[in-house]
């Protein structure tokens, strides 16, 4: 069995292929038992640490909910709430909770924040979310996709349509690159991945047959598709300002009943990593109603709660394959026996 005892998880490609489609298969299997009452703590004693400098609700959620099942304990930090940033740097704080804490969750904007928390903790450390990468998320939408198609991953066709420059249209690249899928991205060329992204997808693409395709033709690029998914178009740490200029220029790109229809697929599924701007019911909502007269963007509320979306599969997901991450990185490379009983 594939031991990824001790290791990180800063971006997709820390784990190979088979390593990645271990820690889905863990997932389910977690699921399966937790589903059953049979699951089993590989956790207990262990203590992990979440370090959130942006907000969340499915990440966090799911790393509490994952490690209590487990039996761990977790302690949450925010930005207000600790030195790092302000009167500490990230070294240092890596080198403290690596006495303390046996893995390490962070979520902020910096990817190099996470790695050099990683190089100096001594302990894992996982990245719940950079502005560059978003890898725990891609665990939870490839157990999804395995979960709503008959087909193995190397036949799948998977159209991310939207802001493809953040971490979730750079995640879909690589993933969808990593495991040899069909994978479009569809965005105008100024919203495609940065270009190092593209090439090392094309890379990974020789190796794995996946078939990639970066496209600005709404249609071309969802035909045939199995999953549409997309994310909201102004990500955290964005400036209100630029709300005017995403919604002029990804419109033609939102996600409605005609985007699901030019699939051709009558069992097309759509996706969204949550949370989404679909209705009126947010804060933003009322906002962007006000400003633009519109009343969705990224997807409308038709297709969100259609029978094709799975966007709250995919966030339950999060909770499962989330605790795949921490009982193969933490729990030791046999099954916990050191710590249960
Ligand atoms: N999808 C996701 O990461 O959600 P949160 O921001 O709520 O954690
Ligand atoms: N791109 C979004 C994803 C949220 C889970 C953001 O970074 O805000």
């Amino acid at each position: 069995a594939t031991d990824l005892t001790g290791r990180s998880f800063l971006r997709e490609l820390d784990f190979t292929a088979e390593e990645f489609r271990s820690l889905v298969a863990l997932a389910a299997e977690l699921k399966a038992a937790k589903k059953a009452g049979t699951e089993v703590q590989r956790l207990r004693g262990r203590n992990i640490a979440l370090i959130f400098e942006k907000t969340s609700t499915r990440t966090r959620c799911a790393f509490e909910v994952a490690a209590a099942d487990q039996g761990a304990s977790t302690t949450y930090l925010d930005p207000s709430g600790s030195q790092m940033g302000h009167k500490e740097s990230a070294k240092d704080t890596a080198r403290v909770l690596g006495r303390m804490f046996d893995g390490i969750e962070y979520r902020g904007d910096s990817q190099a924040t996470v790695e050099e928390l990683a190089a100096h903790a001594g302990v894992p450390v996982f990245n719940g979310l950079t502005d560059d990468w978003h890898p725990t998320q891609m665990l939870a939408d490839v157990l999804t996709v395995v979960e709503h198609t008959t087909k193995p991953l190397e036949q799948v066709v998977f159209a991310y349509l939207g802001d493809a420059r953040f971490n979730m249209g750079n995640s879909y690249l690589i993933t969808g690159a990593l495991l040899g899928m069909d994978i479009r991205i569809v965005a105008p060329r100024a919203y495609w991945p940065a270009e190092h992204i593209v090439d090392e997808a094309r890379r990974l693409a020789r190796e794995s047959g996946a078939r990639i395709t970066l496209t600005e033709e709404v249609h071309v690029g969802v035909r045939d598709a199995d999953f549409v998914a997309t994310d909201v178009w102004v990500s955290m740490g964005e400036p209100k300002t630029v709300w005017g200029e995403r919604i002029a220029t990804l419109a033609p790109y939102a996600v409605t009943s005609e985007v699901l229809a030019a699939t051709g697929n009558p069992d097309v599924v759509f996706l969204h990593c949550l949370p989404a701007f679909h209705d009126l019911g947010t804060e933003v909502g009322r906002q962007i109603h006000e400003s633009h007269g519109l009343t969705s963007l990224e997807v409308t509320d038709e297709v969100f709660e259609s029978p094709h979306s799975a966007v709250f599969d995919q966030a339950e997901n999060r909770l499962h394959t989330i605790k795949a991450v921490l009982v193969a990185t933490l729990a030791g490379p046999a099954t916990g026996a050191a710590v249960s009983g």
